[in-house]
């Protein structure tokens, strides 16, 4: 599959994973060729300079107030994903963490967050979380502690960037199938 995400494909057919790597390695190949092609000269040779690339919470950002130009995010949808769990094995590999219950806990959009005694600033959200609470409790508390990471999230972008400047999200338009 091209996704990343763990899916079950019952059609799928079983190859022999050496030549889905090299032909996965040779794709990227080309794509990253493809990609220097259109990186301006002063760049390619001076990445040093250029390249700052941090892990960390959206919701706490290393940046000082009204400094930033835009912020390009592809933000997590609501307890969709266990995102903790897609990044596994590349945390473990990278030594991103020694403790991954801690770890998990930074996540937004995991299905195993509460929150008490927390106020949604948007009305439509609490609309959402009063609509599902009739309907399932614990789903409830699921997505209002998705809505208060992600208020947190919108927060610290507000904070960091500049009068006029930019953000960029992805919003996953869910919606929920009930039997
Ligand atoms: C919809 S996915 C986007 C994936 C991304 N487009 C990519 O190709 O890797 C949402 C991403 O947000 C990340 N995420 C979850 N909680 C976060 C947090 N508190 N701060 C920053 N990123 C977070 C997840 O790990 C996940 O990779």
């Amino acid at each position: 599959m091209g996704s990343t995400k763990p899916t079950r494909d019952f059609k799928k057919k079983i190859q022999k994973p050496i030549i889905c790597f090299k032909r996965h390695l040779k794709k990227m190949e080309r794509a990253n060729k493809e990609f220097r092609s259109i990186v301006p000269e002063h760049i390619k040779y001076n990445l040093d300079e250029y390249l700052n690339i941090k892990r960390g919470d959206a919701r706490r950002q290393p940046v000082d107030d009204k400094t930033v130009d835009i912020q390009i995010t592809s933000s997590p949808y609501v307890t969709s994903y266990e995102y903790a769990d897609l990044h596994q094995l590349s945390t473990l590999w990278l030594e991103y963490t020694p403790d991954l219950t801690e770890y998990r806990k930074e996540f937004i959009g995991t299905a195993h967050k509460r929150y008490e005694g927390r106020q949604l600033k948007s009305k439509i959200a609490q609309s959402v979380v009063n609509q599902m609470d009739v309907q399932d409790q614990k789903m409830a508390k699921e997505i209002e502690a998705f809505f208060i990471d992600m208020q947190e999230g919108f927060d610290e972008t507000y904070r960091i960037l500049k009068p006029g400047g930019r953000c960029c999200y992805v919003i996953g338009n869910n919606y929920l199938l009930t039997n």
